[in-house]
């Protein structure tokens, strides 16, 4: 390969260049701005975008015939919960605490994009959020490292499969964004991240790593600053730690823009520096701008920069298309027939249904649902028939086809027991709406309210300020209030919300984020008790907007609220609302009662080398069937650092009918107690620990052990 050529396999573009007149067109536009030439073209890496098999084809076969060497193109694009077949938003999949389902997804989206010729994805997004006002907080499994990491492995798994190069309905994945985008200040989208090492490796860190660890293909840096440096242009983040200390020896990619984002960030005065220092950084593909190719060769000609930081970077793509396959069949597993096969089958679509069933969570029930055949039902608002369901980053999938609440209520109900009141938007009630639906809720036994934000109020630029719902959804909720009716409120939403004008006034709220293809169908089973729910919230909901960032592994302060010897006014507390989130980690409600008794620990004492186990006996004491997540927590009761107050280390989804019981054990043995220290050193103290079992972070029964070294 010429110097020209290699550098070139380091640049991202998306499909419109390698279609229609980009490929033998004049220099306009895109390129122009890009400063890239056809030639340019024609050596690039690998593309970002591509729908479909015949699609990708052409751009393949275009490709091949006019590189030189013949090397094909890398397919990428964001395939995060779902291709056509869309799953709920990942926020919701880490409420459903069901990871088998979770990597099913991940198989389904990997083989709908696959024969689709797609060959990488840019998932899983693992970034951990505690700010609702960010709006990439619907991409995130949540607020807890273990958890994120958890998911981390089974969505890696499920999109790559056991062997890359023999499964042509695999993706490879590309974890990101690394690290730590989840944490912008202000909630505001790329905006600075500033937290020490410690805190980076304790919290932020560790689902990165769970990805990786599983062989997870790819890395993809983050817009934000880390320590003060963009992770784009950051040697210490990832030669030092990806590459060094990790041992990862994969493909990184930049975000869309990130390498020339250095220059507007201030550690680059041109695009010439941005290029040094992405390289020396250690980021292999630059998405979507033109540093690399702009001015790599100059800077090697000018002993600026080594080659073999370029060859280094050339041979990882390459290697990755020689485990994908790529040089023997470029196609991969793009295949049109099978597109018309299994994209959207019956069978993804059940899983869809399954994961938007677990993932809805029951926040209150006052005894009103789930709803009996014999009520007339009025449903209302803004979602009661929009599609607006699928969630961001569904890019390939169809709102058209996706179930909505009306059509999945009308499944259960005859048209004569269902009036519907479409609001047309999202923030504006016409008074004709609010007319129909206070007539049509008037001659029902229940209303069914369906609130929510359209989804582009999340997802990436979607940082929002307020958490509340819009006024206008609020005021139609005090009009229904009025009418002294049993409201159920159904939300779909890509974040926490604040929910006051909603959580007092309504007798149940269910949770149903955005649900996917499949979402109207499930929320109704839901609604009906075919289903009972059995989600738990993976991101806590603010009691009020000035609580953010709220969440459960908090540090107790020296002054906590609540202490035995606390003065009434001198702790850690608002003079005017709770510390405590309105809805905490790991909550949700269920048609049945679970009760926790027996729990038992193996041994008041875990020796360094060994494990204890802790038994807890879950009884349905209720009327029906049902799920119930049981949570395990542990706290260090005195560390060299300060400790939080609970860190979750185990979980078990389990079934239980009626009256029935189940023990569930959990074993915990040393490295569960490790944590970094102020040397960065990740061990663990002797001394004592509380163990929590129980339905959430807040409803727990706990035990004290030792762990002795
Ligand atoms: C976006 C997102 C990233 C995505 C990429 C390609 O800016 O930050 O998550 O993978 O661009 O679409």
């Amino acid at each position: 390969m010429t110097l020209d050529e290699k550098v070139d396999q380091l640049l991202q573009l998306a499909t419109f260049f390698y279609e229609g007149s980009y490929i033998d067109g004049e220099i306009t536009g895109p390129m122009e701005d890009l400063g890239i030439n056809q030639q340019t073209i024609h050596n690039s890496g690998s593309v970002l975008g591509g729908s479909g098999a015949s699609e990708v084809k052409s751009i393949q076969d275009a490709h091949l015939k006019t590189n030189r060497l013949n090397i094909p193109l890398l397919i990428m694009a964001d395939i995060v919960h779902g291709f056509k077949t869309i799953f709920p938003v990942p926020l919701a999949i880490g409420s459903s605490f069901d990871l088998d389902l979770a990597k099913k997804s991940a198989e389904i989206a990997a083989l709908e994009a696959s024969v689709s010729g797609v060959h990488v994805t840019f998932a899983p997004m693992v970034d951990l959020v505690r700010d609702p006002r960010w709006g990439r907080v619907m991409e995130s499994t949540g607020e807890d490292p273990f958890l994120n990491a958890e998911f981390a492995k089974v969505f890696v798994q499920g999109f790559q499969g056991d062997d890359l190069t023999a499964d042509k309905h695999r993706v490879a994945a590309c974890v990101k964004h690394f690290a730590a985008y989840g944490a912008p200040e202000g909630g505001r989208d790329y905006n600075t991240v500033d937290m020490s090492e410690r805190q980076l490796r304790e919290m932020y860190l560790p689902a990165y790593k769970a990805a990786l660890e599983v062989g997870c293909e790819m890395v993809m840096t983050a817009f934000n600053t880390v320590d003060g440096v963009p992770a784009t242009g950051n040697k210490k983040l990832m030669r030092d730690l990806l590459r060094d200390e990790w041992g990862f020896n994969g493909v990184i990619i930049s975000d869309w823009g990130a390498v020339k984002e250095l220059i507007p960030h201030g550690i680059a005065k041109d695009k010439k520096e941005a290029a040094k220092k992405a390289l020396e950084a250690g980021v292999d593909i630059e998405m979507m701008t033109s540093c690399y190719s702009g001015h790599l060769v100059e800077l090697v000609e000018e002993g600026q920069v080594d080659v073999a930081l370029i060859d280094e970077a050339v041979l990882r793509i390459l290697e990755l298309k020689q485990k994908l396959g790529l040089f023997e069949n470029p196609y991969r597993g793009a295949n049109e027939q099978l597109e018309k096969d299994v994209i959207y089958s019956e069978e993804h679509l059940q899983v869809a249904y399954e994961l938007a069933t677990k993932s809805t969570v029951l926040l209150k029930n006052e005894q009103v649902l789930p709803l009996q055949k014999d009520q007339k039902v009025a449903l209302v608002g803004p979602f009661a028939n929009n599609t607006d369901i699928l969630g961001p980053w569904s890019w390939q999938g169809s709102r058209e086809k996706a179930i909505n609440l009306q059509q999945g209520l009308e499944t259960k109900l005859a048209a004569s027991e269902l009036s519907v009141a479409p609001i047309a938007e999202i923030e504006k009630v016409t008074a004709e709406e609010l007319a129909q639906a206070i007539e049509i809720s008037k001659e029902a036994d229940v209303i069914i309210v369906a609130l929510g934000e359209a989804s582009e109020m999340s997802g990436e630029a979607g940082s929002l300020a307020n958490i509340q719902l819009p006024q206008a959804q609020l005021e139609l909720v005090s009009f229904l209030k009025k009418l002294n009716k049993p409201m159920v409120t159904v939300l779909f939403n890509g974040r926490p919300l604040d929910l006051h004008g909603v959580i007092d006034e309504a007798d149940a709220v269910l949770e149903a984020w955005f649900p996917g293809s499949q979402g109207g169908l499930a929320i109704a089973d839901l609604l009906y008790g075919v289903k009972n729910p059995s989600g738990k919230l993976s991101m806590s909901f603010p009691y009020h907007v000035g609580q953010v960032p709220v969440y459960y592994n908090h540090f107790n302060t020296g002054r906590p609220q609540g202490a035995p010897d606390a003065q009434v006014r001198y702790v850690s507390q608002y003079l005017d609302i709770p510390n405590e989130p309105l809805f905490p980690f790991g909550y949700g409600l269920s048609y049945t009662n679970f009760d926790y008794s027996n729990v038992k620990l193996s041994s008041p004492e875990l020796d360094v080398n060994g494990h204890l186990t802790v038994n807890v006996t879950v009884t349905n004491s209720g009327q029906v069937e049902g799920e119930e997540v049981v949570q395990l927590y542990i706290r260090d009761l005195v560390g060299e650092t300060v400790r939080p107050m609970k860190e979750l280390k185990a979980f078990e989804r389990i079934n239980l009918m009626p009256n029935e019981s189940k023990t569930v054990s959990f074993k915990i043995d040393e490295k569960m107690l490790r944590y970094h220290h102020t040397d960065l050193s990740f061990t663990s103290d002797a001394g004592e620990f509380e163990v929590f079992v129980g339905t959430n972070s807040q409803q727990v029964v706990s035990h004290i052990f030792t762990l002795k070294k």
